[in-house]
């Protein structure tokens, strides 16, 4: 079956292309019995890449769970979540399969019961503390497993409150997956994926010692003969002609050739054009796609993501604004100048070290690139996304 424009859920058989060398590396770590953490910015296929990771793993014969932490905002629904995905697919010893029972009861937890419905709340840490303890002491750790949690600092950012209240459940539940991480000799590899930086979660928050055993595993732009095979092979998949000299213009026009940005530019070239056989992909169809994304909504994530910089986003907002409608890179000191204006001159330093977090966390997550003191917009289109729904 051919290659399926997809734009949005994450893809998985025929439909995910490439990243041979990401694919080459995760198949080396976790045969060698190391867990990984993958963070990487928006959209750029992390849970695509962990879902080909299971269906690998799966072929192989080992035990794979995927858990998506997304719209989980409490305790209580994650403990459930994890409870959830890992009944019935093997990787808890029948000791554990059992006490999941008596634990599941405990937590009036039925399969299938609607998360709405649930009644359980942990407000007492000590009884939390006791069912984490005893949920690790069920785990098998004889045979080959893969558990991927996903959007795990998301779901940790979520439940951290702003005066940071929670930091002592989220440093145990950071602790509590060590110490099943740590067990000995144990052929369980785990792989956390987020969009949200883990490290620079726990170095706030002075607990970085409960990550230091997870390599950190990459996940950027594609290399562009992939760039180029992916663009190549959907456009056979739609019967779009397109000749080499336009793929090189498109991924001259991106710059930063991500899946996403081609999958969803090939859409707008599919609905360009009904009768792609008899009319070949021209340079005006190019730029009227870039033109027509810049001012779609597919961008929106990028702006609601900012929410999660919470006291630190409308700098974050400044920043880009800025950056958006200016064409030269810009050194810390210029931009630094845009967020001091009407801001009184004595906070100087305050703001200084704010926004060296803010261009950390916004060239971590993609928006920017640094190269030598200068920033500007890592992507042109997201560039032009975000002039236009901003400023102009
Ligand atoms: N290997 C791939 N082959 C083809 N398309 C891909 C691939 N990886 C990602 N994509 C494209 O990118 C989109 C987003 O992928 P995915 O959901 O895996 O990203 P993500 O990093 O998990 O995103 P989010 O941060 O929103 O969770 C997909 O819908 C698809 O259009
Ligand atoms: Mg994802």
């Amino acid at each position: 079956m051919a290659i399926q424009n997809m734009i949005g859920a994450p893809v998985t058989g025929e439909n995910f292309y490439g990243r041979e060398i990401e694919l080459r590396n995760a198949h080396r770590y976790l045969n060698e019995r190391q867990s990984l953490l993958l963070s990487a910015p928006r959209r750029i296929g992390k849970s695509s890449m962990a879902k080909r990771l299971i269906n690998d793993k799966t072929d192989e014969g080992w035990k794979c769970v995927y858990v998506d932490l997304q719209g989980i905002a409490t305790k209580e629904t994650f403990l459930y979540k994890l409870i959830d995905a890992f009944t019935g697919v093997g990787i808890m010893d029948k000791a554990g399969t059992k006490a999941l029972n008596v634990f599941g009861k405990a937590l009036n937890f039925v399969n299938g019961i609607n998360l709405g419905d649930q009644k359980l709340e942990l407000n007492d840490q000590a009884l939390t503390e006791a069912l984490f303890n005893r949920l690790s002491g069920i785990f098998d750790h004889s045979k080959d497993t893969l558990i991927v949690i996903d959007e795990l600092p998301l779901f940790l950012s979520k439940l951290m409150d702003e005066n940071g209240k929670n930091r002592n459940e989220i440093e145990f539940l950071l602790n509590w997956f060590r110490s099943i991480r740590q067990n000995e000799n144990s052929h369980i590899r785990w792989l956390f994926c987020g969009s949200v930086g883990l490290r620079n979660f726990t170095n706030h928050y002075a607990m970085s010692q409960s990550i230091n055993d997870l390599v950190d595993f990459e996940l950027g732009e594609l290399p562009p003969e992939e760039a180029k095979g992916l663009i190549e092979a959907l456009a056979k998949s739609y019967k779009l002609s397109i000749d080499k000299a336009l793929i090189d213009e498109i991924l001259d026009q991106l710059q930063w050739p991500i899946p996403y940005f081609i999958q969803l530019l090939i859409d707008r070239l599919i609905l360009k054009i009904p009768n792609p056989q008899t009319r070949p992909v021209t340079h005006e169809d190019i730029e009227e796609a870039i033109t027509a994304l810049s001012k779609s909504d597919k961008f929106i994530t990028w702006s609601e993501r900012l929410a999660e910089y919470r006291n630190l986003k409308s700098m974050a907002q400044s920043v880009l604004d800025h950056l958006s409608v200016t064409d030269d890179s810009q050194t810390k000191d210029d931009l630094l100048k845009i967020v001091m204006k009407n801001q009184d001159p004595t906070l100087i330093e305050e703001v200084k070290e704010k926004i060296t977090i803010v261009l950390e966390m916004l060239e971590h997550d993609g928006y920017l690139i640094r190269s030598d003191k200068y920033r500007k917009f890592r992507s042109p289109l997201l560039r032009r996304w975000w002039a236009n729904k901003f400023i102009d």
